[in-house]
């Protein structure tokens, strides 16, 4: 089995900060680096962005993993493709237009995923998987770092490792949301191949072993 890809969410990073913060992600061992945008619509919160992307990327080689928490997010797929981002993932439920996005997003030359936020059913993907290069679990509502993990996201993790065993072998499970080195191991276990982490990456005394223990 490969390894597993550790993805810190900069949600949780010093933005005042963002070079050195990234810098010490690098170090820890960090894999991508996973940017939450947000436009306080989709959700109801607002962080950054192309302009971060695109600043972002001259800091690192890291594969950013832009995971867009927007409302049609099709408007700005050319604004982060050029800004550098490798994934571009968007919210199923935040258009009428998945198919579309996605086939934009790698129009682009970018590789695309679809999320899934926890409410809505593993079967929505069923139909956007043999597009995806990634699908990513919600395990928390989206919009804020620190929430608790949701529990029924494990289940929700071995039903999707089904469906892309069947029908895309070579998309990538992701996780996202509440996950600690308490409940990475379940997760791991269930089939998650990408972790998202945010407060426990960026809130440990030593992210380095954070890490570590994560890709255990
Ligand atoms: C939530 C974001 C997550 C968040 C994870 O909307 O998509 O990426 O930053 O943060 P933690 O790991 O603290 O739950
Ligand atoms: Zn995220």
């Amino acid at each position: 089995m490969s390894k597993t890809i550790i993805a810190p969410s900069i949600l949780s990073a010093n933005f005042a900060q963002m070079g050195s913060e990234i810098r010490r992600m690098e170090e820890a061992g960090a894999d991508w680096i996973h940017c939450d945008v947000m436009d306080g619509i989709f959700v109801p919160n607002i962080t950054f962005g192309p302009k971060m992307i695109k600043d972002i990327r001259k800091t690192t080689m890291l594969t950013l993993d832009v995971h867009l928490m927007i409302t049609e997010p099709i408007r700005y797929i050319p604004q982060f493709a050029e800004a550098g981002a490798d994934f571009i993932t968007i919210q199923v439920e935040s258009t009428d237009k998945v198919e579309e996005t996605l086939k934009e997003i790698k129009n682009r030359g970018c590789k695309c995923g679809a999320v899934i936020s926890p409410d809505t059913p593993v079967e929505t993907l069923r139909k956007y998987l043999h597009m995806c290069d990634l699908a990513l679990v919600m395990s928390v509502h989206p919009g804020f770092g620190g929430q608790k993990f949701i529990e029924s996201s494990v289940d929700k993790i071995i039903e999707l490792k089904k469906l892309r065993d069947e029908l895309n072998p070579n998309c990538i499970i992701e996780i996202d949301g509440g996950i600690t080195e308490d409940n990475v191991c379940l997760v791991k276990q269930a089939g998650a191949e990408a972790i998202v982490a945010g407060s426990a990456i960026f809130g440990s005394a030593d992210p380095a072993k954070t890490v570590a223990k994560m890709k255990l």
